[in-house]
């Protein structure tokens, strides 16, 4: 893209000044810039003020799953199942790694953070040992797909390395960049980060399948036999990955895709809930929750929605590829954003100061046919780390590791 074509694709959204510094740049400031310039989707400012899905919730039924009794009661099968799609090469994993974890609080990239107390443990250590569980009873090795973004990809790179993969075969490990979206101040005004660049951010767990697919592992993955992709957060660190006992349920009920899940221990915990809206499955944030969903019951007074997703999913590769053709909505989000100052330095403000741009992954399985719930036990595969102290913390991650018998 040269001068002329980035400035013009700025003035449609009337974002000129991301080249007010242009004559002062050298060649390689200059290239930069307008690479970034054509890279960038600017579309997503559009979003600012737009309606967000709170309130729209209409038509909703409750979405059936599979309890911890019902698991229980086909375990061997179920387990038959998913090893033999294991076996066969019809599973990979993907590792959401492309956040910025800025509730925690780390300059590095969340799988780095130490969680031990005698002994350093890794919150990526704790992944990769889970994962070494299934490929040693497997017998036999399963694709790793790493997803990082610009921010924080050469250290996340460099963090496996010096590790030598915790133990797990390179060969098996692939990695791949999100795409990013500028962010912008209050008033929609893109923030630079400094004179040859704008400040920009990872677009959101929502872009991992459409970046996948440009990054041309996808068509990989499948002409290697792939069909069925489990996808996870990366901050679980008693994640259970490529569960053989899940991925044969999803098999065995036929289900485009598969969400673990927990029961909500509260009518009020703070987790998307898994339902049915027009026949499509899908996940109602709590703050989206009316109070008659909240209640809703059976005979029994079990709660009709109480199957909270915990960021775990296993997706087939041919349903997915139908949503590629859909625009998801850009959910706007208020966060922190560093920016250039007016002496060129850069600021970090201590509140937030405006606009990120985020898909998500909830509104990639509102597009699919159908997805299964599938019960887990919050104790024994759900300790999520978002925060420093408290509720999802190292603290709370802790506790739950050494209930566990993780020694840390
Ligand atoms: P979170 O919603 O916890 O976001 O991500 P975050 O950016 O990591 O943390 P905060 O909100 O700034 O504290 C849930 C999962 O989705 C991944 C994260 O790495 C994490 O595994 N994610 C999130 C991405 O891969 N890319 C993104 O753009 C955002």
């Amino acid at each position: 893209m040269n001068y002329t074509e980035a400035y013009e694709k700025l003035d449609r959204y009337g974002q000129t000044h991301v080249l007010k510094y242009y004559d002062r740049l050298t060649e390689t400031g200059r290239k930069k810039l307008l690479d970034q310039i054509e890279a960038a989707d600017l579309s997503v400012l559009d979003s600012i003020g737009s309606k967000s899905a709170a309130g729209t919730w209409t038509a909703i039924e409750p979405l059936q799953g599979l309890s911890l009794e019902e698991i229980g009661q086909e375990r061997e099968e179920f387990t038959r199942k998913g090893m033999e799609a294991i076996r066969a090469g019809q599973v990979a994993c993907v590792l959401l790694a492309g956040g910025m974890g800025t509730r925690l609080g780390s300059d590095d990239p969340k799988c780095m953070y130490d969680i031990g107390i005698t002994r350093p443990v890794y919150i990526m250590q704790r992944l990769m040992e889970n994962l070494q569980e299934v490929t040693t009873a497997a017998g036999c090795g399963i694709p790793f797909l790493i997803m990082t973004s610009d921010r924080n990809h050469d250290k996340t790179v460099r963090f496996m390395e010096e590790h030598a993969y915790f133990g797990y075969d390179r060969e098996l490990v692939t990695f791949f960049r999100q795409d990013m979206a500028p962010a912008a101040d209050y008033q929609g005004r893109i923030y630079m980060e400094s004179m040859d660049s704008m400040s920009l951010s990872p677009n959101g767990n929502g872009g991992w399948f459409s970046s996948l697919q440009r990054a041309g592992i996808l068509d990989r993955l499948k002409a290697g036999g792939v069909r069925w992709l489990n996808v996870f957060g990366v901050d679980n660190v008693l994640q259970r990955i490529a569960d053989p006992c899940f991925i044969g349920a999803v098999i065995d009920r036929d289900c485009a895709c598969g969400a673990k899940a927990v029961r909500k221990n509260s009518r009020d915990e703070k987790v998307g809930v898994l339902c049915r809206q027009d026949g499509h499955p899908a996940i109602i944030e709590y703050y989206e929750m009316t109070d008659d969903l909240l209640d809703a019951a059976d005979e029994k007074g079990s709660l009709l929605y109480s199957y909270g997703v915990i960021l775990n999913y296993l997706f087939r590769i041919a349903d997915l590829e139908k949503t590629l053709a859909e625009d998801f909505p850009v959910h706007v989000v208020e966060k922190k954003i560093a920016f250039m100052g007016p002496e060129g330095e850069t600021v970090s403000p201590a509140e937030p100061n405006g606009y990120k741009f985020e898909l998500l992954m909830i509104d990639q399985i509102r597009s699919l046919p159908s997805c299964l719930p599938y019960e887990v036990e919050r104790e024994r595969e759900f300790a999520p780390i978002k925060n420093k102290t408290g509720r999802d913390s190292v603290e709370s991650a802790r506790q739950l590791c050494l209930r566990n018998g993780i020694q840390l």
